[in-house]
């Protein structure tokens, strides 16, 4: 039950395999007659769907997952996705710092499956957020997972993060947000009226109603959807304040989310709170990206909540949608208490002050196929060697003709540079979007309070799958190194990657 996940042999990839994973290709039946957004929208508005909400008593958080296939209704039809207990997305998971975490996970699915808790600092060992646990179909597995009580406060997610299966779980709607939330941060307190979650993902369903697979789907034929609703209706009062945890819950997309006609306080990237809040007129959130959000209700009327055109690379750009919209009535809200943001904000201890101890190049590469440093996924292997408390600074490259939002599990990092330009990071995140065709992000970390496995990846979740994925190990410097641990292996790795692009052979124009 809990043997590590070996890759799946997946076969080489041919140009159309690689335009599909691009997004360039419309795979699968056409969208117009298995969902018709315009119908859907001709049909009553349905109100914003709340996942339940389930929060922790006593310091714990006790619950029971059922990975399950569900009939969903979505727009004007129903669909075969998976859900967590039946509901799309899971239930909303809340804690404290201090807090246990424990979830049962029950497999229900064909295949294999697991937990990840996407931004939690924890342990990715033993039954904590342990990618390497396998629940195999009819089985059941006990997550216990300690959140320090000097977490970060703000919005995560969980997902399923079995090698091999785990993109298509993702794609067919297994999901859930997960918020840690501080003591003094209780909404009514801090003068926000009300707390909503919204998670934001894209999926292609064919005429029979089934997903289909995530590899073969197209970014033109996707849907996207909130809280698994085509075009869902969230009301507000004006002046009332809303905080709106936004998740990307995706497989392989990048939506810019802009709310015509207002501008939105961003308080918060990957659930680490900003140093101070900023007015932001759109988000920009790559698949495993998260922004806590607060809204504020203008003058009587509606307006769009919208996916913006983005390019993602090969030519291939998000399509603009509708989200959702949000409507403006009733009685202007008189403020009960004024907004205090002062406690969803938090200092940033600045990585800068710091003398480096290690330096780090790794480049996502596609040639050859998805690998990280020209190599593919081996969950035997340890590709960085790193040291309880050291400071790093790695720097990732992006040589490829698409863009790649980079992952790191167990620690956020700060970002210092983007593209080789220095920048100055409200917060630390946990993914972040590396530009395509020569673009690089530096960022610094601490590998701090837990040693053992923290594994990196591109959040395109199929991209990770086809190989783009590598293993830091942990390692207290007073103990000796692990057996299991070549210390002369390709950990030491500090490659250089080239200059600019390097083309994909056949497929971004190079023959
Ligand atoms: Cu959201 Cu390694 O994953
Ligand atoms: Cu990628």
């Amino acid at each position: 039950m809990t043997t590590p996940a070996r890759p799946s042999n997946l076969p080489t990839l041919s140009r159309r395999d690689l335009l599909r994973l691009a997004g360039g290709l419309a795979g699968g039946a056409a969208l117009g007659s298995a969902l018709h957004p315009g119908r859907a929208h001709a049909a009553v508005a349905t109100p914003l769907h709340e996942p339940e909400v389930l929060r922790s008593r006593g310091g714990v958080l006790d619950v029971t997952l059922r990975a399950q296939e569900t009939s969903v209704q979505v727009g004007d039809r129903r669909y075969r996705m998976m859900t967590y207990n039946g509901q799309l997305p899971g239930p909303t998971l809340v804690v404290h710092p201090g807090d246990v975490l424990r979830v049962r996970l029950v497999n229900e699915l064909d295949a294999p499956t697991n937990l990840h808790t996407h931004g939690l600092h924890v342990s990715g060992e033993g039954n904590a957020d342990n990618v390497f646990v396998r629940v195999d179909p009819g089985e059941s597995f006990d997550y216990e997972i300690p959140i320090r009580h000097d977490h970060h406060t703000g919005t995560n997610w969980y997902h399923p993060h079995f090698h091999g299966t785990g993109a298509q779980q993702v794609f067919a709607g297994l999901a859930g947000v997960l918020v840690v939330e501080g003591r003094e941060q209780q909404p009514r307190s801090i003068g926000i009226d009300r707390d909503r979650v919204l998670a934001l993902t894209a999926t292609q369903f064919d005429d029979s109603g089934e997903v289909v697979p995530a590899l073969s789907s197209g970014q033109a034929a996707q849907v996207r959807l909130v809280n698994g609703q085509l075009d869902p209706t969230i009301d507000i009062r004006p002046g009332e304040v809303q905080r709106w945890r936004l998740v990307n819950t995706s497989v392989n997309n990048v939506i810019r989310v802009a709310l015509d006609g207002h501008t939105m306080t961003r308080v918060a990237a990957d659930g680490n709170p900003y140093r101070q809040a900023v007015e932001v007129d759109e988000v920009v959130l790559a698949s495993g990206q998260r922004a806590d959000v607060l809204v504020r209700g203008g003058d009587p009327g509606s307006s769009a909540l919208r996916v913006l055109p983005y390019d993602i690379g090969f030519g291939v750009v998000v399509p603009e949608a509708r989200l959702a919209t949000l409507v403006c009535s009733g009685r202007p809200t008189t403020a009960r208490r004024p907004l205090r943001l002062d406690p969803l904000l938090s200092p940033l201890e600045d990585l800068r002050d710091h003398a480096v101890d290690v330096r780090r190049e790794l480049a996502m590469t596609m040639a050859g196929g998805f690998g990280i440093d020209g190599k593919r996924f081996d969950p035997e292997r340890v590709d960085q060697l790193c040291e309880l408390d050291a400071v790093e600074e790695w720097t990732v490259h992006n040589p490829t003709g698409l863009v790649h939002p980079f992952h790191i599990h167990v620690n956020p990092f700060q970002v210092t540079h983007v593209n080789g330009i220095p920048v100055d990071s409200p917060s630390r995140e946990d993914t972040v979007i590396v530009d395509k065709n020569g673009g690089s992000i530096t960022f610094r970390t601490r590998f701090e309070d837990f040693t053992g496995t923290a594994i990196y990846h591109c959040h395109f979740v199929t991209h990770a799958e086809l190989g783009m994925m590598g293993i830091a190990e942990v390692v207290d410097p007073a103990l000796p190194v692990p057996t299991d641990i070549d210390p002369t292996g390709p950990w030491s790795c500090t490659i250089t990657p080239p200059e600019g692009t390097v083309p994909v052979p056949g497929v971004d124009g190079a023959v």
